[in-house]
């Protein structure tokens, strides 16, 4: 058993992680400041209310529940939208906040840090899938912030000896099969949960395609859509692979698959059985037309394997979450 430190465990992907963990009998204490997490996805009673852009709070709290085996930092501004509008708070929280807390895991003896990286690095692809060696050119403010911390982290790694792995997640999707966690933000911007929304008229307007003339073959964006059971799993591959090698590593985690808007919401609508209404519009900035995973670094050297490999079985699982909600 070991002692996990999961920073953003009230959000999306954190909470799933902290499911898999504690699944798999593990010991999980959450950091959140809830701006955009959930006190109801917080899966363990050892929890702090905590912003990492507090350097003193963030260092009494790893004294007071301290140490970790590991620590796994997904506490990030994440939407691309967002960040091309208002890029101050994603230099702050993603770049700034990470460096507090990586000097406090410094001050404390913490030298394990798994990193919520993002496919929003490599900016526009040079080629069909992209593997770890694509060149990174970031076409908005949330990519750039995220790259920045992976090179501050390969720095970290050659002066102070930290480890860390940065996993480069293309788009997470669907729910824990048992429904009782799933995708939530508020605002809601994602594709998937915007789809399911629609269908149970949670939302206002009615659903929109943006952008129907990126050069695809139906005209609206292709992304990778991953489960995040799958991405947790990732993450405690890349657990135990820096438990036993020194350095910084990064890699790309998706199911090499793409899929454009247009099909999601046809599959969405076979999940649903009903049709979805849809109306196109204009390209929402900041967005690359396609963005596939060639994921077979971290399926060879991490041992991983995705599990959710069929659109249809993800979409299933999200809509399992939010029918019941
Ligand atoms: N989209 C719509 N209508 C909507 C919502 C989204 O057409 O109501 C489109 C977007 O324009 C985009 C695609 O659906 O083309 C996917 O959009 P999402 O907002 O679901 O996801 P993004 O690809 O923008 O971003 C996600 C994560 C980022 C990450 C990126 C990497 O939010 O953190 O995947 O691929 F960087």
């Amino acid at each position: 058993m070991a002692k996990f430190l999961v920073l953003g465990g009230a959000g999306y992907i954190g909470s799933h992680m902290v499911n898999y963990l504690q699944k798999n009998h593990h010991q999980v204490v959450v950091f959140d400041n809830l701006s955009t997490g959930f006190e109801g996805l917080v899966l363990t009673e050892q929890f702090r209310n905590i912003d990492i852009l507090d350097s003193e709070a963030l260092k009494t709290a790893f004294n007071d529940l301290g140490p970790f085996d590991c620590v796994i930092h997904f506490c990030a501004k994440s939407l691309v939208g967002e960040s091309k509008t208002d890029p101050k708070i994603y230099y702050r929280n993603n770049v700034t906040g990470t460096l507090n807390l990586l000097d406090v895991m410094l001050q404390t003896g913490h030298d394990k840090i798994i990193f919520s990286s993002t496919a929003a690095t490599f900016g526009v692809p040079e080629s069909e899938e992209i593997d770890e060696s694509h060149p990174t050119h970031p076409i908005n403010p949330y990519g750039q912030s995220k790259l920045m911390v992976e090179k501050i982290l390969s720095d970290y790694a050659e002066a102070y000896g930290m480890r860390s792995v940065c996993l480069r997640y293309f788009n997470a999707a669907g729910a824990d099969p048992s429904g009782k966690i799933g995708e939530l933000h508020d605002p809601e911007t994602h594709l998937i949960p915007n789809i399911l929304k629609s269908v149970l008229g949670q939302t206002e307007a009615t659903l929109k395609v943006f952008g129907t003339d990126y050069p695809t073959p139906d005209g609206s964006c292709i992304r990778d859509y991953i489960h995040v059971n799958d991405l947790s799993s990732a993450h405690f591959k890349a657990f135990e692979y820096i438990e036993k090698h020194t350095g910084a590593y990064r890699y790309n985690l998706g199911i090499g698959n793409g899929f454009s808007v247009l099909d999601v919401i046809r599959t969405a609508e076979k999940v649903v059985g009903k049709p979805i209404p849809f109306d196109l519009a204009e390209r929402r900035a900041g967005d690359p037309p396609k963005l596939i995973a060639d994921s077979t670094r971290a399926q060879k050297e991490l041992g991983w394997q995705p599990q959710f490999l069929e659109l249809e079985e993800i979409i299933q699982t999200a809509w399992d979450f939010h029918k019941n909600r």
